[in-house]
């Protein structure tokens, strides 16, 4: 009710301080009062529970990554009604990101460019606020390795994230996709691919035997991968029993957004612009996997019907970004009380 107003305000702002402002308020929920306070404000339905890889949650719609990345805010962005919250992406060491300005709003295209490079404060940080949180939803953590680790040793810097994390996650995301950090997205590809998940699922069998729980493990990827890398991609996942996947991340293409504002910029394109890409990728990757991994899909989702097409190409569950920042909670709301 109130969002278009809100709206206005934050985009007076460069889209970072709005968003470490609308961070440092939702950060106010963890106190219980203020928590019931938005809760009933604004009265948003429970959903419909729906178990996914072996976990049950409240309801399909979730908080992407990149969101909420050192987990400060979670009771708050779980206050809005989320059936599953992902905090990250987080590297083994904190680091500043690219410099400012580094994201940017295209907004008669309900678009985003960012190029933060995983700007977070490290895992143990993050660990520290999933403990305060004491948050009894389902939590994803989202790893990744950090921008001065070499390509070759970026493994190291899953596995240790994963050490990290396990105990204390829901599921983990391995992001390969972010293209803002240099060569990441290599790592979506032939060997690096075969080595990087071959690694982090004998990791993730010790680890459920040390800690007696099997935590899930998806990998993200990009939009922008060609028919035969998808096919590739939906081989490997299977070949490592991987548990799921996340479809997708930012794209670098500028299809939908050529002569606008800020589209030259560099960096990962989210929001409306994405929206047909990713539910394509969705397709077709549902179609090599027939059903036998999850998919989660995420880009552009901004109403309840292209939230319906992405669950209709093959996607379990949801997670917005850019919707949220053009749309605020009620498309959470709408969203949670439509999608099953
Ligand atoms: C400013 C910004 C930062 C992001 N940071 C991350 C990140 O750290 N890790 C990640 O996996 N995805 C990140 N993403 C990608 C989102 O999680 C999401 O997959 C993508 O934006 C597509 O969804 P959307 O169109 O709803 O935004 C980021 C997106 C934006 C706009």
């Amino acid at each position: 009710m109130f969002y278009p107003l809100i709206r206005k305000a934050l985009f007076t702002l460069p889209p970072e301080t709005a968003h470490n402002f609308t961070i440092s308020i939702l950060r106010l929920a963890h106190h219980p009062l203020l928590n019931y306070v938005i809760k009933a404000l604004l009265a948003c339905p429970q959903g419909t529970e729906k178990t996914v890889m072996g976990i049950r949650f409240k309801n399909a719609i979730g908080l992407a990554a990149g969101v909420d990345k050192d987990g400060e805010a979670i009771a708050g962005f779980a206050a809005l009604g989320f059936g599953f919250i992902e905090v990250g992406t987080v590297t083994p060491l904190a680091q500043d990101g690219n410099a400012k300005p580094r994201q940017f709003r295209l907004v008669e295209a309900e678009g985003i460019i960012n190029r933060n490079g995983f700007n977070n404060k490290g895992i143990d940080h993050l660990i520290e606020n999933v403990k305060k949180a004491r948050f009894n939803g389902v939590l994803g953590i989202n790893i990744g390795k950090n921008k001065i680790t070499p390509l070759e040793k970026g493994k190291d810097d899953y596995i240790f994230c994963l050490n990290k994390a396990y105990n204390y996650a829901d599921y983990i995301t391995v992001n390969i996709s972010s293209p803002n950090t240099p060569d990441l997205r290599q790592l979506q590809y032939g060997d690096a691919l075969d080595d990087l998940l071959q690694s982090i699922k004998a990791r993730q069998l010790v680890l459920s035997q040390q800690y007696n729980k099997y935590v899930p493990i998806v990998v993200k990827i990009a939009p922008d991968l060609s028919e035969q890398e998808l096919v590739q991609m939906a081989d490997t996942l299977r070949r490592h029993k991987m548990d799921g996947v996340i479809a997708t991340n930012t794209t670098i293409t500028r299809d939908n957004i050529k002569g606008l504002k800020y589209s030259q910029e560099m960096g990962g394109l989210s929001g409306k612009p994405l929206q047909h890409k990713s539910t394509d990728i969705i397709r077709r990757l549902h179609q090599e996997l027939q059903g036998e991994l999850p998919i989660i899909g995420s880009g552009g989702i901004n109403s309840v019907q292209n939230a319906q097409e992405k669950m209709a190409a093959g996607a379990s569950l949801l997670q917005l970004y850019s919707g949220l920042v053009y749309h605020g909670p009620k498309l959470v709301k709408d969203l949670v009380n439509a999608i099953r």
